[in-house]
């Protein structure tokens, strides 16, 4: 899985002091002849900078000074912890794990095993559980993250608050559903499915099937209160998945 990796120190200050200047030569033409080849050479390279500044204007130089984004058309970077925008990287199930659960909707296989079971148990107390959203691709969410934010007129972290950024989002591994109430549809994917009998039958049984709420309110990653979102952990695979969330919200 893709994680911050701590950048590799290449700056000078990891070269002894003893090695950084080769001995010169001090005295005699050759001495001179040296200074005078390097002040050549420094007035080349200050004309072809020149030059190509005047050529392909201020744009390609501001590209090329500038910090390359992890995510195109998102310039802030990723915390310490890997983070983007509060929200952690995840890996796309390779398609071999994938199953179709409704129409459209995929999760990882040991997901969609647990869901059916969980949907049956809350069938069986009378709760119609219906899954909204599964497995999502990169592709599929850079779409969802940024026709959104335009149409919205949000900035990015504007739109990460209820939205994660392609590469980031608990979706892609095929782990996280979407859940409503189809008794209540109204409620779907609103806050306000909190007061259905589908999200208190879930804040009651779930953990049992292994689902636990993604984003609580209040939640450390700074996310907006999901009561619909759910992320399976009863694999070691989706445990080591969503450890770094996990940590972060236990505070650990
Ligand atoms: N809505 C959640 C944060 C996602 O996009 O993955
Ligand atoms: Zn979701």
């Amino acid at each position: 899985m893709a994680r911050a990796v701590a950048p590799r120190r290449t700056s000078r200050d990891d070269i002894p002091v003893a090695r950084r200047t080769r001995a010169g030569r001090r005295s005699g033409a050759g001495a001179g002849g040296g200074g005078g080849a390097a002040l050549l050479l420094s007035c080349g390279l200050v004309f072809s900078g020149a030059l190509a500044a005047v050529l392909f204007g201020p744009s390609l130089l501001a590209r090329l000074s500038a910090p390359s984004s992890v995510v195109e058309g998102i310039v802030e970077q990723p915390s310490g912890d890997g983070r983007l925008l509060g929200h952690f990287p995840y890996p796309e199930v390779p398609v071999v794990d994938r199953v179709g659960v409704e129409a459209g909707i995929e999760l990882h296989k040991d997901a969609a095993e647990a869901f059916r079971a969980l949907q049956q148990a809350a069938a069986a107390d009378g709760v119609d559980l219906r899954l909204l959203s599964g497995y999502r691709s990169h592709a599929l969410q850079k779409g969802i993250f940024f026709d959104v934010k335009s149409a919205r007129n949000q900035t990015a972290s504007e739109r990460a608050k209820v939205s994660a950024p392609p590469g980031y989002s608990e979706h892609s591994t095929g782990f996280a559903v979407d859940v409503g109430d189809g008794d209540d549809p109204g409620t779907n994917l609103s806050q306000s499915f909190e007061s259905t009998r589908a999200f208190r039958w879930l804040q009651d049984h779930a953990a049992s099937y292994h689902f636990t709420l993604s984003f609580p309110d209040g939640n450390a990653q700074g996310v907006s209160y999901e009561p619909w979102h759910w992320r399976f952990e009863g694999s070691s695979e989706a445990l080591r998945e969503f450890e770094p969330a996990r940590r972060l919200a236990q505070g650990s």
